[in-house]
């Protein structure tokens, strides 16, 4: 009798905990949504880019002295990509908009050498090549960016 009688409370009690574990486990399931913590956006790398906006500069360059366009069109092709992404990420620098000046002083020259190269106009497409370097600097200078002027690529030494 007494034996009967634990095996019920035993039974009562594993019947109870695997109801708590299966309510549980529903709830788990049917947990209202928890409004995620918004992540933390990694900062945008932007000397990074600028590093690569550099070497592309003068690789552009030699690309146009040595008159091959199609080497040009590439690494244009590049340089607008990167400064797609500045203006897409509306990149702030120290709280300037470094992204919406982009669109407003670095765009506009490359659209231009873009439409030069295209035309397979060298003479233009170096203009063009010019007037990007100046944007260049107008903001590096504005901004108050402490680096050497851009320059276009050094003329290569004679063998
Ligand atoms: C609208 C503003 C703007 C324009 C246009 C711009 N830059 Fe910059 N540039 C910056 C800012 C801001 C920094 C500083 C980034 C930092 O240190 O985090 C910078 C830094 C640099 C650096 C130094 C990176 C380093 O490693 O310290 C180079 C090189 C550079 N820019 C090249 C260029 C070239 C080449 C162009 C044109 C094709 C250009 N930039 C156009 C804003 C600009």
């Amino acid at each position: 009798m007494k034996q009967s009688l634990i095996a019920l409370v035993l039974s009562i009690v594993a019947t109870l905990v695997s109801g708590a574990a299966w309510l549980q486990s529903k709830q788990t399931v049917h947990r209202a949504p928890v409004k995620a913590e918004e992540p933390e956006q990694p900062a945008y790398p932007l000397e990074n880019s600028m590093a690569r906006m550099f070497r592309l500069t003068w690789k552009l360059g030699r690309a146009l002295d040595q008159g091959n366009l199609n080497l040009a069109v590439f690494y244009h092709h590049e340089m607008d990509a990167i400064t797609e992404e500045i203006v897409v990420h509306g990149v702030l620098h120290e709280e300037k908009p470094i992204g919406y000046m982009t669109s407003l002083m670095l765009q506009p020259p490359l659209a231009q050498l873009e439409e030069n190269l295209e035309r397979g106009d060298l003479i233009k497409s170096r203009t063009s090549f010019m007037k990007v370097i100046e944007s260049c600097n107008t903001c590096h200078t504005g901004v108050g960016i402490v680096h050497p002027p851009i320059t276009p690529p050094p003329p290569l030494e004679p063998n």
